[in-house]
C-alpha cells in the first residue's frame, strides 16, 4: 500500500533530512514545500520575505498545499499499490493557517517532529538564512514563536514523534513502523 507522509514541525526539527533520509533509502518520491516556492517564485525564501512580506510567502504555501492536495485526489493510500508514496517536507511555519492544517492531513498521515526550544537553539546556533530568526534576542523568538505555535502543530498532527535526542535515520524508522518510540 503507498501511503504519504507530510513532515511537520519548527525549524531545525529535521523534517528535511528525515524526509530526505526516507527518500533515499526507501525509494519515497520527495516533495519539499520550501523548494518548490523557490522554484515556482525564481527567489529564494529570505528574498521572498525581504520583498514580498511573509504574508506572500504564506500565500504561496496555500497555494502550493491546495495544488498538492488537488493532485493527490484521494491518492493517499492507494489499495493494492507496492510502490511507497511521496514524502512531503513542509516550512516550519505551515501550520499557521488554520486552511493550510486542514489540506496537509487531506495529502498525507501528518507527522509533528516535536522539538524542545533549546534544541533548536542549539542546532541553529550558526544558521543565518531563516528569516524569522535574524534578530537579535534568538532565544526569546524561538520560545514566542514556539509557544504560538505549538497548539496548531498538535491540531494538524495524525502523529507526534519527539525528536530531540533522536538521529534522522532512527526517526525515519519509527515513522515506518519499523522501530518503537522511546517513551
Ligand atoms: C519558516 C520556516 C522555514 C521557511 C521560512 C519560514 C517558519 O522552513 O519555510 O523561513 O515560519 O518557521 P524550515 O522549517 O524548513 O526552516
Amino acid at each position: 500500500m503507498s501511503r504519504n507522509y507530510v513532515m511537520i514541525g519548527f525549524m531545525g526539527s529535521g523534517k528535511t533530512t528525515v524526509s530526505r533520509y526516507l527518500s533515499t533509502h526507501y525509494g519515497f518520491t520527495l516533495r519539499d514545500t520550501d523548494s518548490m516556492i523557490e522554484l515556482a517564485t525564481g527567489k529564494t525564501i529570505g528574498l521572498i520575505f525581504r520583498e514580498d512580506g511573509e504574508e506572500a510567502f504564506r500565500d504561496a504555501e496555500t497555494a502550493l498545499l491546495t495544488r498538492m492536495c488537488q493532485e493527490s485526489g484521494g491518492e493517499s493510500m492507494e489499495e493494492g499499490s507496492e510502490a511507497p508514496g511521496t514524502i512531503i517536507s513542509t516550512g516550519g511555519g505551515i501550520i499557521l493557517r488554520k486552511e493550510n492544517r486542514d489540506l496537509l492531513r487531506q495529502i498525507g498521515e501528518v507527522i509533528y517532529l516535536r522539538i524542545q526550544p533549546e534544541t533548536v537553539l542549539k542546532r541553529l546556533r550558526r544558521d543565518r538564512k531563516r528569516p524569522l530568526l535574524q534578530g537579535s534576542d534568538r532565544e526569546k523568538k524561538v520560545r514566542e514563536l514556539m509557544a504560538l505555535r505549538e497548539p496548531m502543530y498538535l491540531e494538524a498532527a495524525d502523529r507526534i514523534l519527539d525528536v530531540d535526542n533522536s538521529t534522522p535515520d532512527r526517526t525515519a524508522r519509527i515513522i515506518l513502523g519499523e522501530t518503537a518510540a522511546q517513551k
